[in-house]
């Protein structure tokens, strides 16, 4: 059975980005796939996080897969640092990867911004980490955004050039990106060309998967849009970034196309739509984040998840993890 890894850095809440975007299509991944889910909890790190805050969010994200519907028994969900095979291959990986390479890394140059000598070192090698997540697992499959694609093109190289350098073809696979036809990427409530993200300054930019059903309604009420009627089909959301990105949502939330959301709308004002897209997002999240909150309300329940997949996490790497330090030539314990 082919298996799937991806990660999720425990910065911060999670909104309904994260979700529409990622674990809502997990969760249909797992009828087909083998699963690793993983809160990179080794990532997050990569830029300064306070000790407590890093804890709790480790939590939550588990608390929040569980919550959409991942089954923590058929498969796996752990926090990266319990399981010492990702920091060891990546210290492999940073002897592979070649500087040149990692110079190419858009993200660094956007998370590291002007200051990138003030960066840690951990961010300039963010990139063989993941690659050490991936590969750890030899993992087929990695659902990625668009964000991510790049960071995924590497893991393929570093791949390629240990099974080359060491002589061991097809010892590591070439992972597979994952493009999911039914993510949705999901923009700023308040501007349209921007994804919805964590660090905006501005809380009515987000939906959080904690908010609760008055704040998410408010949230849509004040979200920006235009001052034309809604249109008959999604050519007429040309231009529109705004209504587009609403409509998407809706589209998501009832699993519906997009065609289909605009012609129920279509002509309609957007003081009509906003109602019925705060009811739909009540309805659908609702259940999600009053799960999500009984779970964090029991830390240990949670704790016992991530300690109980990281366990199995650690029998799946640790043959592969033996096999690579030995065709590195490190002397055996
Ligand atoms: N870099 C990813 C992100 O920020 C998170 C991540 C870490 C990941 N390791 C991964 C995703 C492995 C897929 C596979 O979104």
């Amino acid at each position: 059975m082919a298996r799937i890894f991806s990660g999720v850095q425990p910065t911060g809440n999670l909104h309904l980005g994260n979700y529409l975007g990622a674990v809502r299509n997990w969760v249909k991944l797992q009828q087909e796939y083998e699963c690793l889910f993983c809160v990179v909890d080794m990532h997050a790190i990569t830029m300064w996080q306070d000790p407590h805050e890093l804890t709790q969010s480790t939590r939550e994200v588990a608390a929040a897969m569980m919550a959409a519907g991942i089954d923590a028994k058929k498969h796996i969900i752990f926090n990266q640092s319990q399981v010492p095979g990702h920091a060891e291959l990546a210290w492999i990986f940073n002897c592979v990867a070649r500087l040149g390479w990692l110079n190419r890394m858009t993200q660094f140059k956007d998370k590291a911004g002007k200051n990138s000598e003030n960066a840690s070192v951990g961010l300039y090698a963010y990139p063989n980490l993941m690659a050490a997540d991936i590969l750890l697992y030899k993992a087929t499959h990695v659902p990625v955004g668009e964000d991510q694609k790049q960071h995924l093109e590497l893991a393929r190289d570093i791949a390629a050039k240990f099974n080359n350098d060491f002589g061991v073809e097809g010892f590591f696979p070439q992972p597979e990106p994952l493009i999911l036809g039914t993510a949705t990427r999901v923009m700023s409530l308040k501007d349209g060309m921007k994804k919805m993200s964590k660090s905006d300054p501005s809380e009515l930019s987000r939906i959080n998967m904690t908010d609760d059903a008055d704040t998410i309604a408010k949230k849509i009420r004040k979200a920006k849009t235009d001052t034309d009627p809604l249109p008959q089909t999604p050519a007429g959301l040309e231009g529109r970034a705004e209504a587009k990105n609403l409509l998407g949502i809706y589209a998501a939330l009832s699993d519906t196309s997009l065609e289909d959301a605009c012609a129920k709308f279509a002509g309609e004002g957007f003081g009509t739509f906003k109602q019925h897209l705060a009811d739909l997002a009540v309805a659908k999240l609702g259940p999600i984040q009053s799960e999500m909150r009984r779970l964090v309300a029991d830390p240990a329940s949670v704790d016992q998840v991530l300690r109980s997949g990281a366990e199995r996490a650690r029998a799946l790497a640790e043959p592969i993890i033996a096999e690579v330090k030995e065709i590195v030539g490190f002397l055996k314990p």
